[in-house]
């Protein structure tokens, strides 16, 4: 079941923002998101805001999807041209989902042509499609390369088929290495996704899944700690017995494992989550997520942002194509952060990343935390005194203690 979306104000028919969201608007990059609202079959631990053939029900088909999509691509073309916002060539690209390559190649390429002859797209802009590793063929792969995409994120997950099985994964571990060949051949960058401390996962089924996962040579890597979302099918397993809890102590093990074996295969962490081979590998358009930059979110449940103004759409495939098909704009609500919400924000991200969050950016009573943060062993010291708060390993594993102690009450 998905989760819920957050309250708001209420979002104008016409997606109008308000006058500040234009304001230094040229100084920032802009990005798409799109969001690709189907799978094939729900993994019992996800509460993405994805649909099953069963659960959409009748009135919101996949055939008709990508067509959606570029009516809002052309209402909010306006509606920013309207607001004044400038318009700027994207970028990043990012489809995810959901599983974004459970529609044809040739409906994501539709989706890219519209949205780069709406805004255009940077020389060397990042392109990238989330996939299942069983939702892909070369022919596939061939026609996203021919359209503009330039990287593909697998969710791998695991290596282990007992682990896949309690993730509810439908893919065989050997379709990875496959799809990943196929990717490479295509000419494209490669990601694949982990996920660690699942009920049942020994610390050597993990070594198992990230050194499998180091030997197809990808380009990044994210692993991510297993959260059990209330309302999925593994967390009533979990509630009923049927499936082991999960340890927070076995998360703090498989981290510093996942960080020993990705560095020594090459791969550096440049978010508390991420690896990538060199720096040009970095996941570009999550950097700018990150970093604050603006983003256009088209699809059901999709988030936006621009110049500290932020809407989502409603959730429901239904819904966001009854909304623009009467012409109207499928925002469900909005906020406009204050520069408080914003300062909060910027805390929390930006301490996560490598690059660290400059001294600078932080209030007195953040600045005079920083003193026992290095004490502690939380921040590095040399960075510190060159101006910015990057964590030491110690920090990462304790990454929002070190930010609670950054923004006292
Ligand atoms: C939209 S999915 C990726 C594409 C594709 N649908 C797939 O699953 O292969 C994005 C990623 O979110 C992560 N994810 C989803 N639910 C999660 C959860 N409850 N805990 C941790 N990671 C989760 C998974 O690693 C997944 O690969
Ligand atoms: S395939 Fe991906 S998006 Fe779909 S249910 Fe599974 S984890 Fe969620």
């Amino acid at each position: 079941m998905p989760s819920a979306l957050p309250l708001g104000l209420p979002a104008p028919e016409d997606g109008i923002l308000p006058t500040d969201a234009a304001v230094g608007a040229d100084a920032r990059d802009f990005g798409l998101y799109v969001h690709i609202p189907f799978c094939a079959v729900r993994c019992g631990y996800c509460d993405f805001n994805t649909y099953t053939a069963t659960e959409l029900g009748g009135g919101a088909s996949q055939d008709a999807y990508a067509g959606s999509v570029l009516t809002e691509l052309g209402l909010g073309a306006v509606a920013l041209e309207r607001s004044g916002v400038p318009r700027r060539p994207m970028s990043t690209v990012f489809f995810g989902g959901g599983t974004p390559t459970l529609l044809p190649a040739e409906d994501l390429a539709a989706i890219l042509r519209a949205a780069t002859a709406t805004w255009g797209l940077e020389p060397g802009a990042e392109v990238t499609t989330e996939a299942n590793p069983d939702s892909v063929t070369p022919e596939s792969l061939r026609i996203l390369r021919d359209a503009g995409f330039t990287r593909v994120s697998f969710g791998m997950q695991s290596a282990v088929p007992h682990v896949l099985a309690v993730l509810d994964r439908t893919h065989a571990p050997e379709r990875v290495p496959q799809a990943v060949q196929w990717a490479r051949d295509a000419g494209l960058k490669v990601s694949l996704d982990l996920i660690y401390g699942t009920p049942g996962e020994s610390i050597d089924d993990w070594r198992a899944s990230l050194t499998t996962a180091l030997s197809y040579g990808p380009d990044h890597i994210s692993a991510y700690a297993l959260i059990i979302e209330e309302g999925t099918r593994l967390a009533s397993q979990i509630r009923r017995g049927q499936v082991p809890p999960i340890d927070d102590d076995d998360h703090a093990d498989k981290y510093a494992l996942a960080d020993e074996l990705l560095t020594a295969g090459g791969l550096h962490w440049y978010e508390v989550s991420n690896w990538a081979r060199t720096p040009d590998d970095a996941c570009r358009h999550n950097l700018a997520y990150w970093r604050g930059s603006d983003w256009w979110g088209a699809g059901p449940g999709a988030h936006s942002h621009v110049g500290g103004t932020r809407w989502w759409n409603v959730k429901h495939p239904r819904a966001y194509s009854t909304a623009l098909d009467t012409g109207k704009s499928p925002a469900a609500g909005r906020e406009i952060l204050t520069t408080a919400d914003r300062y909060v924000e910027d805390v929390m991200l930006r301490v996560r990343l490598r690059e660290g969050l400059p001294t600078g950016k932080l209030a007195p009573a953040g600045r005079t935390a920083v003193a026992g943060l290095i004490a502690d062993g939380l921040v590095e010291p040399a960075a510190a005194f060159a101006g910015r708060v990057v964590l030491t390993f110690r920090g990462r594993l304790l990454a929002d203690a070190v930010v609670r102690r950054l923004l006292p009450d």
